[in-house]
């Protein structure tokens, strides 16, 4: 499918409620799924990616319906059932996958994880190798990728894991198997990486007796659950209002969670005119509005390396916004972007250089001189956050950007173009690349 942005005509303008917290929505499922009981959830992201971890909860014997808005949850109180012929499809999430393979490591059944040809293609060893050091009988292709075959287990153990990356996947997979452990599983990592598993687990009742940490044989109770907005699809129509002339946009109820707002601190520290209002300060995710006016004049950045956990998926974004603020911005520390969705990294670099951007692409980083870009056609290389950017872009352009495989934009925002038409952009999805 062919997206087609056309160059704004005037501001956007406007209110938005953005869709639900897609790493929220994974866990509160998952959650539920392993909980004793029935959780109602709201604000769940219905799009592909969370809707593959829905069907991988039923297929492990979790019932859902929904009920309006609700969506409720009848766990398994942890005694998972094998899927119907063994093979649960993740389609290209990550988050499912990892997660998932975490879950499943300590279960009595056979279980293969398979994704699209993206999924499949990402890294795997970096789960693989823990959940072994648990003692879990799990393999992947010669390359360390899916499908990962998990083999049932007699029982894992407890580690101390000492994680090489800040990824929240890797210590959500090893927390999770550690419920299924015998004693107790910590993990560290080298930075923060986002915090939701750690936060939402005693709200399904299992407490962290430190951080990081959780018992063996911990068990879940069902709860009620309201996932935020995600702050992930909210800054689109921020980063669009940061670029268009005379805009003014606010977004609603978005999760405000620190480890997710580093995209947030960057568009203040280049200078845009952006607040933070009706904040709730729940303690498990804080919540509240965003508003942003145009303000002209913004400014490149160096992007602290501390920051890229809080923003790693807000990188793209960055990147597109970059290439229209005045001088050059410099992210490093970033070699995470080459193994998401796409690599990101030479992803953006490709498509800004094509719509005319000079782009310096290092192995961990990039540097983006903004300036004035033409129209043109971009690869989105199947990567929806990609595709969203260059959307983003587009309004900003000399001419029509067409962005390609645009149709991946539903793993986590069906509604995005919609969303901007609302704020007064014009967006036209076309049936056909060629
Ligand atoms: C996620 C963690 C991040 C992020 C992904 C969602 C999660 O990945 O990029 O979109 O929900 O745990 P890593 O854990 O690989 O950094």
């Amino acid at each position: 499918m062919l997206l087609t942005s056309e160059p704004a005509r005037k501001g956007l303008r406007g209110v938005l409620n953005p869709p639900g917290d897609k790493s929220i929505s994974h866990r509160a499922l998952i959650f539920a799924c392993l909980a004793k009981g029935r959780s109602r959830i709201t604000g769940l992201l219905e799009s592909e990616d969370t809707l593959a971890t829905l069907g991988a909860c039923e297929q492990l014997g979790a019932v859902i319906e929904r009920i309006g808005s609700e969506i409720l949850v009848s766990g398994t109180g942890g005694k998972l059932s094998p899927p119907l012929g063994g093979v649960l499809e993740m389609g290209n999430s990550g988050t499912a996958m990892r997660l998932l393979a975490g879950v499943l490591a300590g279960q009595g059944f056979d279980c293969t994880l398979s994704g699209d040809v993206s999924l499949n293609q990402r890294p795997m060893r970096r789960i693989v190798v823990p959940l072994e050091l648990m003692g879990a009988d799990i393999s992947t292709t010669a390359q360390g990728t899916a499908p990962i075959r998990i083999h049932a287990s007699g029982s894992l153990n407890g580690i101390d894991y000492v994680s090489p990356v800040a990824s929240a996947q890797i210590k959500s997979c090893v927390l999770l198997a550690g419920l299924f452990a015998s004693g107790t599983t910590r993990l560290s990592e080298p930075r923060l990486s986002r915090d939701h598993t750690e936060r939402m687990l005693p709200m399904f009742g299992v407490e962290l007796p430190a951080p990081c940490t959780v018992n063996g044989g911990a068990r879940l109770r069902a709860t009620r659950f309201v996932v935020p907005g995600d702050i992930s699809s909210a800054v689109f129509s921020l980063a669009a209002a940061a670029m268009v002339p005379g805009s003014s946009v606010r977004v609603r109820g978005v999760g405000l969670n620190p480890t997710r707002t580093g995209f947030l601190r960057c568009l203040e520290a280049m200078g845009a005119d952006l607040a933070i209002e009706n904040q709730t300060g729940s303690a498990t995710e804080p919540v509240g509005d965003v508003r942003l006016n145009y303000r002209a004049g913004l400014k490149g950045i160096d992007v602290p390396e501390a920051l890229v956990p809080d923003m790693i998926d807000e990188m793209p974004l960055l990147m597109a916004l970059a290439a229209r603020v005045d001088g050059v911005t410099r992210i490093r520390g970033a070699a995470e972007l080459r193994v998401k969705e796409s690599d990101r990294l030479a992803v953006m670099a490709a498509g800004l250089h094509e719509l005319g951007v000079e782009v310096e692409e290092y192995p961990d980083g990039i540097d983006i001189r903004g300036g004035a870009v033409n129209g043109g056609r971009v690869a989105s290389a199947g990567d929806h956050r990609c595709a969203m950017s260059f959307a983003v872009l587009g309004l900003r352009a000399a001419g029509p950007v067409e962005i390609e495989a645009a149709e991946y934009i539903a793993t986590s925002y069906p509604g995005f173009s919609a969303d901007m038409e609302q704020l007064g952009a014009r967006m036209q999805v076309g049936e056909r690349d060629e």
